[in-house]
């Protein structure tokens, strides 16, 4: 019998069998068709690799103690913990936690938070700023901030209009900055994905931007949102990506890998004032924000194992080592004629394949994810674009299973 499944992201009259997985260790997942590597961290979730013991054991435990209880106007050990603890290693001056469920949620918080300060505050600003290219989610709010194209063109009429800027692609950071200059004053906030756009095609900017955003949005009083879903714990070399700008932002999107990608958990974390901004004994200026799941006992669990490793495992050794193994197999495809933009950013690479058609609508992505898997490779391109964000536990020869199949798929698509 077909499965009555809709799958997210997937067309079923051209996909109508998903893999069925039945297991994952490592770096690894079983399935009905055999072992696949998973070079693409499920989604760019996980981050140890599958079922670290310490995370496993700390999800046992709790969901014999408490599974699930209502955050408003109750809290538990773990929510406590972990809060205290994302606060001791977030950029400086993030104070507060927000729990929700999600990337897009912890978007969503964000950007209502940024509306909410500015209104409680009877300012009149309201214009949000984001990106070219950018990418945070799949709900109305986040998909408006995000790029607009195919994927949300029947949703238009509810998208609110943003100030999109260009993307500060090398040699032309000073057109962003002009244009950020412009929209910074008055606007509420700008949004951004630091140091690298994930979604929309792993595409790298350089720190020294992102710094200078931030110092523009500083001048002129907007809000900066560091939207880290994807480049959080770790993907980009340092356990933020704001880190390596020297950034605070005054609002912190968390999500993915906060639970080393085990179970569902995101976090917005923000400054002092924003909170401040809805502290009244009147109720109207209540930040209105909830889900059921929110600061789920389970996942707050998880995510404070999380936390316990980076702590007590050399997890930022790990990443070092990593970035330099992932660095070593590209100078092969930089000097390939078929490929360009081959690039890395910490432990993530990404490689454009020169082909005639390289839309998104384009097939060559979904069959170059045919052609790995039937490699055992999970890879999944970005249209053209053929990218590795594997877990930090990744074997030297792992990866070079993953490359001698990119390189082999040039020979077939290119
Ligand atoms: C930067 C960024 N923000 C937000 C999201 C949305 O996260 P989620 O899929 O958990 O809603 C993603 C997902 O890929 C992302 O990369």
């Amino acid at each position: 019998m077909s499965s009555p499944i809709w799958h997210p992201f997937t067309q079923h009259a051209l996909l109508p069998n998903a893999t069925l997985v039945t297991q994952g260790k490592g770096a690894w997942l079983e399935t009905e068709k055999g072992r696949l590597l998973d070079a693409i961290s499920s989604w760019w979730v996980i981050t140890h690799g599958h079922r670290h013991p310490r995370i496993i054991e700390a999800i046992q435990k709790q969901a014999d103690v408490l599974d699930q209880v209502i955050f408003a106007g109750f809290t538990h050990p773990p929510a406590e913990d972990l809060a205290r603890g994302l606060i001791d290693i977030a950029p400086k001056g993030l104070t507060r936690v927000f729990y929700s469920d999600s990337g897009s949620t912890a978007v969503e918080v964000a950007l209502k938070m940024a509306l909410g300060f500015w209104k409680n505050q009877g300012k009149d600003r309201t214009r949000i700023i984001a990106l070219e290219h950018a990418y945070h989610g799949d709900t109305i709010g986040t998909m408006s901030a995000g790029a607009r194209g195919v994927y949300n063109a029947a949703y238009t009429p509810l998208l609110y209009d943003v100030v999109r800027l260009p993307f500060p692609a090398p040699g032309r950071e000073q057109e962003t900055l002009d244009h950020l200059k412009q929209a910074a004053p008055g606007a509420a906030a700008l949004i951004a994905e630091p140091l690298i756009l994930g979604a929309g095609g792993m595409l790298v900017y350089s720190a020294d931007v992102l710094h200078d955003m931030a110092r523009i949005c500083r001048e002129s009083g907007t809000l900066m949102i560091a939207d880290e879903a994807m480049t959080g714990f770790g993907r980009t070399g340092t356990l933020f990506a704001c880190e390596q700008a020297g950034v605070s932002p005054d609002i912190l999107c968390l999500a993915k890998g906060l639970t080393g990608g085990s179970i569902p958990l995101a976090v917005t974390l923000c400054r002092e004032e924003i909170f401040a901004g809805h502290y009244s004994t009147d109720r109207s200026r209540t930040f209105f924000h909830s889900s059921s799941f929110t600061a789920n006992p389970i996942a707050c669990a998880a995510a404070r194992a999380n936390l316990e490793i980076w702590r007590d495992e050399p997890v930022r050794e790990r990443i070092a080592a990593l970035a330099r193994l992932q660095e070593e197999p590209l100078a092969r495809f930089r000097d390939d004629a078929r490929f360009e933009n081959v690039r890395r950013l910490g432990t993530i690479t990404a490689m454009d394949l020169k082909v005639p058609d390289a839309g998104y609508l384009a097939n060559v992505a979904p069959e170059l994810m045919k052609f790995f898997q039937a490699r055992g490779i999970l890879l999944r391109p970005l249209g053209n674009s053929i990218y590795v964000l594997p877990p930090y536990c990744v074997t030297a020869g792992e990866l070079d299973l993953v490359y001698d199949a990119i390189a082999e798929a040039a020979g077939k698509f290119a």
